[in-house]
């Protein structure tokens, strides 16, 4: 810690937002502060120590125990098919991680390897067996942590992510259409599995991602028509080995929630294969099953090269644009014996969202930047980055 140079004042604005308003640290909480150390020299799992080290300091100073873990991640195969992995064989958290997990009451995590929605459910498992909230930080960096991204107060964003989440109500019909050509339809089903609804805050949840940016996915019923996108989000795009952003559009025909066709080049071709790989592991009709949409609510997440040398970090933050929304490929959640959180995030740009008699999203604006509580929560920090640049959709 003698080492962390002093904090920039933009800096020391996210990390106290993240720690009170995200992990919201209470005095006597024993801290687990996690990173990978690949990420400091060029892994994965990008971080640096001064931003690690100006969190343990703010974890100290709000009276909490901070430990700082720096771990080795287990190398593992990029492409994960054909031979998916099983329970038994696939990788798995390191036994050290585990056990300090076990001590603490909160974890803050830099391990991009770690989350609950893209790796493997491992994770989710344990922190909801052991009942530990962990605080992804994605701000993992010195430059993104000064970032507007990451200086967009925490509360607002989450304001914006659970107004959203209250037009999505189970039963309308919803509509999605780009001028590529897409356009599904389909009916909200009920909300994700463990709530009735799509509305909830996630600062009392075990999972609570900063900068949050994301609303709940539509649980599609009768999903109908084309889908037409060039581009994934990185993670899910390397585990089957397509580039993030595609040599040439995949056309995708869904009938009746499931996967019927999939056309255009080398990618569609890639694809093809994964999904009957897939089909092996988790069966034909959760294989072929289409979920979601949903996309990203974070008004400030486009990040330049200065601010991230990392093109896929950059891309993946990019996915949390308003501009951003994204179909899930597959169903892994309903099969206990496959390891993975599958996230296979195919991306549109600019597309169109309606739900019932509601745009929810259009090219990048928003249905909900206008309501009341959105204005009134924009309101308390008008010097810190918030929702210009991006318009409502009532405007
Ligand atoms: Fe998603």
């Amino acid at each position: 810690m003698n080492d962390i140079p002093p904090i920039p004042s933009k800096a020391a604005t996210t990390v106290n937002d993240l720690l009170d308003n995200c992990a919201c640290v209470q005095a006597g909480q024993n801290v687990l502060i996690l990173a990978a150390n690949d990420g400091l020299r060029g892994g994965a799992n990008i971080v640096d120590e001064a931003t690690v080290g100006w969190i343990e300091a703010g974890v100290r100073e709000r009276g909490a125990d901070a430990r700082v873990m720096w771990v080795d991640m287990p190398e593992r195969q990029t492409v994960i098919w054909p031979g998916i992995a099983t329970r038994d064989t696939v990788w798995r958290i390191p036994a050290e991680v585990k056990a300090a997990m076990k001590e603490a009451d909160l974890l803050i995590s830099h391990v991009f390897d770690l989350s609950s929605e893209e790796h493997i459910k491992e994770l989710p498992e344990i922190l909801r067996e052991i009942e530990l909230p962990m605080v992804r930080n994605m701000a993992s960096t010195a430059p993104l942590l000064m970032t507007d991204w990451a200086r967009t107060p925490h509360d607002l964003i989450a304001e914006i992510r659970y107004r959203m989440g209250e037009l999505i109500v189970a039963g309308e019909p919803w509509e999605l259409t780009h001028p590529n050509g897409t356009h599904l339809r389909g009916v909200v089903g009920p909300g994700p599995r463990t709530r009735p609804t799509y509305v909830y805050w996630r600062r009392d949840g075990f999972y609570r991602p900063f900068p949050d940016g994301i609303y709940p996915a539509v649980n599609p019923v009768d999903c109908e028509g084309i889908y037409i996108f060039d581009r994934m989000m990185p993670i899910w795009a390397h585990n089957i080995g397509v580039p993030p952003l595609f040599s040439q559009p995949v056309t995708i025909t869904v009938e009746q929630n499931h996967v019927a066709k999939v056309e255009g080049g080398t990618e569609a071709e890639t694809l093809r294969g994964f999904l009957s790989a897939l089909a092996k592991a988790l069966g034909e009709d959760h294989a072929y099953e289409i979920r979601a949409p949903h996309g990203g609510v974070h008004p400030s997440a486009l990040v330049t090269p200065a601010e991230c040398p990392d093109a896929d970090y950059r891309e993946f933050i990019a996915s949390f644009h308003p501009s951003s929304l994204h179909m899930h490929l597959g169903q892994g959640g309903r099969n206990k014996d496959f390891p993975y959180s599958l996230h296979t995030a195919c991306e549109i740009r600019g597309g169109t969202l309606t739900v019932g008699a509601f745009k929810v999203h259009d090219g990048g604006r928003m249905a909900v930047l206008d309501h009341p509580s959105v204005l009134d929560v924009a309101a308390r920090t008008p010097d810190l980055p918030g929702v210009a640049g991006i318009s409502a959709l009532s405007a």
